[in-house]
């Protein structure tokens, strides 16, 4: 009895765990999407003069992008996160805006690749708009 008291509770710990580790990885991919699409932007603005460095962002942003299909499964929307219920509860409106950005970063590494400054200012900011399109209507304000 004692035993299968406690495989239960290990089990609900780990549930509530992998939950917790699931939203941590989810802002880490974020994290890195923000960071890239940041220092791109400035980039592209003329802010800073490291225009060298794009085309890494972009590249980076193009491979970190896919992973976004993929960091919202089922639970992970309790706990400390900034994750809408929408998001599970409107899969058809999620998906659309999934596929939005999914479009814009994939342009966006394309740009990269012809080292095309003026393309990938305009496609960085086509992604933008996705970004906002999503965190609008499935991000906590
Ligand atoms: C398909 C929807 C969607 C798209 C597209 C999207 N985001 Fe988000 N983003 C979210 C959600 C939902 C959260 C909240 C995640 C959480 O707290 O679990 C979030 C959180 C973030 C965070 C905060 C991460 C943290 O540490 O809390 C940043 C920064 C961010 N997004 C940047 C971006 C950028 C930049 C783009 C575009 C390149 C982007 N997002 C595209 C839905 C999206």
């Amino acid at each position: 009895v004692t035993l299968a008291a406690g495989a239960l509770s290990v089990g609900v710990a780990s549930t509530a765990m992998a939950n917790d580790a699931a939203i941590a990885y989810r802002k880490a991919v974020f994290s890195a999407l923000g960071g890239h699409t940041s220092a791109l932007a400035a980039i592209v603005k003329g802010e800073v003069p490291h225009s060298s460095d794009a085309k890494a962002h972009a590249k980076a942003i193009g491979m970190t992008a896919p992973m976004v299909k993929h960091i919202f499964p089922e639970g992970s929307g309790k706990g400390d996160t900034g994750a809408l219920p929408a998001i599970w509860e409107k899969p058809e409106a999620f998906a659309k805006v999934q596929e939005n950005f999914q479009v814009a970063a994939a342009q966006l590494a394309a740009a990269a690749d012809g080292d095309d400054m003026k393309a990938m200012a305009a496609a960085v900011g086509n992604l933008g708009k996705a970004c906002k399109a999503c965190h609008d209507d499935f991000r906590k304000k």
